[in-house]
């Protein structure tokens, strides 16, 4: 299949997301969003009631996630879930239950399956690591933990929800810890990645490099 991927991963808050979706936006490429995934796979925990420690029920809702993408809206059964599964608790969830192997695993093909022509812009974790190791252009985009916690303050507080930003920027810390520190596909830069460090960098600024990158190596293996 002749499918271009870029891979951009990185820590919390650090703009991945946005600079993913608008540069897959401008490249007319698919997009995907793991975090969604580790997110959704935690909201249905939550709400289950199921025992946070039963690896075996967490993976099997992984793996049977009746969820779709639509446009920019996430739909979890019929229910639109796209805010919901972007609270705090939920991404504290979403980081402890990614430590689990089992859990990883399940969501393997549902990523993989987003490889398509044209090509794909993935952002997460272990994207250019582990998903996407044959990815055309790999990204790891990092921020000062003082830059990503004033970013999500000011994202929390548009979105008119109360924030502290100094219990923030502990959480900030503490989900890096997790995520960079755990056995199964940490948060490391793939060995072949460029990293951007967006502390300085605007989003506009952040889209126009990753974009000049991607063209410089598509000149260069056309
Ligand atoms: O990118 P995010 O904040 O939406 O991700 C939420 C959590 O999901 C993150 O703290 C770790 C986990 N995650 C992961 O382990 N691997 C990915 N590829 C994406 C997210």
């Amino acid at each position: 299949m002749n499918a271009s991927i870029i891979t951009i991963d990185g820590p919390t808050a650090s703009g991945k997301g946005t600079v993913a979706q608008i540069v897959a936006e401008k490249l007319h490429f698919h997009y995907l969003d793991s975090g969604a995934l580790y997110r959704l796979t935690a909201l249905s925990v939550m709400r289950s009631g199921i025992n946070p420690d039963d690896i075996d029920q967490i993976a099997s809702i992984a793996g049977n996630l009746p969820c779709r993408f639509e446009k920019k809206r996430i739909f979890l059964g019929s229910e639109d879930v796209t805010e919901a599964i972007r609270t705090e608790e939920v991404g504290n969830t979403a980081s402890v239950i990614a430590a689990f192997p089992k859990v990883r695993r399940a969501l393997i093909d549902r990523q993989t399956g987003f490889k398509k022509a044209p090509g794909l812009v993935a952002d997460g974790r272990d994207m250019g690591t582990i998903i996407f190791p044959e990815a055309d252009l790999k990204i790891f985009l990092t921020a000062s933990v003082d830059v990503r916690a004033e970013r999500r303050y000011k994202q929390l507080l548009e979105k008119g929800i109360p924030a502290n930003i100094d219990s923030l920027r502990n959480d900030l810390i503490e989900r890096d810890r997790r995520d960079s520190c755990r056995k199964e596909a940490p948060l490391v830069p793939a060995e072949d990645a460029i990293t951007l460090d967006t502390s300085s960098l605007d989003i506009d600024e952040t889209v126009k490099r990753v974009l000049s990158l991607f063209a410089r190596k598509s000149s260069k293996c056309s």
